[in-house]
């Protein structure tokens, strides 16, 4: 009998762990395991990467993975409740099974990153994929592929910070340049204050031998892309990931398509450079 897989077919995946996010808690982080023991050993994907991720009854959507390759054994989603099927999803409990499909995309390219300075801002939830990366290049096999990390995060208030666990290891070690500020603090606040173009402008990272990747909200992205200019980056320099709708996740269904461009197959990481080529609609 000929075996024909199905790409539409997701995996089966226990929820193992979930994590409250943020003070509001709409974001949570889902740890998840296969239930296939050899899948689960087998699954590889690079930072930037994502998954179509699906709560059975209500259907599916892109999530970018946010834990790091170096993570043996488990995936991570940091999920905002936005919809139907983010909303299923948080309702989920410790030990539900969830569905996952890929890991799909280009991701971010790391071999262009090797063995130079590396600069990541991210903005509120949308750091997912940054903190794949940043864990990544911090992982003691890989640090010394790469130059300087600096990575410049903010949140609209200390509440909204994710990650706070990462963020508090970061400012422990020496090999990473961490610039954490909010747009307006709160009574216990002794961090940075101000927007993340404005702080990017004061940190001022060197252009030279450097690439940035940015994510976060347009408006973020839109006043960060002039600092990097000014600062020396050249557009090939600069990486976005883009956060189209998606349906089928592989080239099919024409849902996420920018110019010629397949967001879910050439993306969702392009260059600025490359952005510029394309009309403007994402
Ligand atoms: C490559 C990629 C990576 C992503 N990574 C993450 C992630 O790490 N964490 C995360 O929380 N979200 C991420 N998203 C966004 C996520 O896919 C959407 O929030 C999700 O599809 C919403 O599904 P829903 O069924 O809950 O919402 P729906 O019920 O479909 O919609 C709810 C509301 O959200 C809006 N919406 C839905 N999808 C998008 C979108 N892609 N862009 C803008 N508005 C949208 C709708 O217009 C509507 O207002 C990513 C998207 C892409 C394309
Ligand atoms: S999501 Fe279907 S073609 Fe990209």
């Amino acid at each position: 009998m000929v075996s024909i897989s199905n790409p539409y077919k997701p995996n089966i995946a226990a929820l193992r762990k979930i994590t409250t996010e943020n003070d509001v808690n709409d974001i949570k982080t889902f740890e998840v395991v296969f239930e296939d023991p050899d899948l689960a050993r087998s699954f590889r994907y690079t930072p930037g990467q994502f998954g179509m991720i699906s709560y059975f009854g209500a259907g599916e959507c892109p999530i970018g993975i946010a834990s790091s390759p170096t993570d043996e054994g488990f995936l991570e989603f940091t999920i905002k409740k936005v919809g139907t099927v983010t909303t299923a999803l948080h309702n989920c409990s410790e030990g539900d099974r969830i569905g996952i499909r890929g890991p799909y995309g280009n991701g971010w390219p790391i071999e262009a990153m090797e063995g130079r300075n590396v600069v990541l801002v991210g903005g509120g939830f949308a750091f997912t994929t940054l903190r794949s990366l940043a864990k990544y290049i911090l992982h003691d096999d890989n640090r010394g592929r790469f130059g300087d990390l600096t990575v410049i995060y903010g949140a609209r208030n200390p509440g909204e910070l994710i990650y706070k666990y990462d963020l508090e290891d970061w400012e422990q070690r020496d090999d990473i340049n961490l610039i954490v500020t909010v747009d307006k603090g709160d009574s216990g606040w002794t961090g940075k204050e101000g927007y993340i173009p404005t702080i990017l402008k004061e940190a001022a990272p060197s252009s030279k031998n450097a690439i940035a990747a940015i994510c976060g909200p347009p408006i973020m992205i839109r006043f960060s892309i002039p600092v990097m200019t000014e600062l020396g980056f050249s557009p090939s320099d600069i990486l976005l990931s883009l956060e189209m709708r998606m349906k089928c996740g592989i080239g099919k269904c024409g849902r996420c398509n920018v110019g010629s461009k397949f967001v879910c197959l050439d993306g969702p990481v392009f260059t600025h450079e490359e952005l510029q080529g394309l009309p403007k609609e994402y």
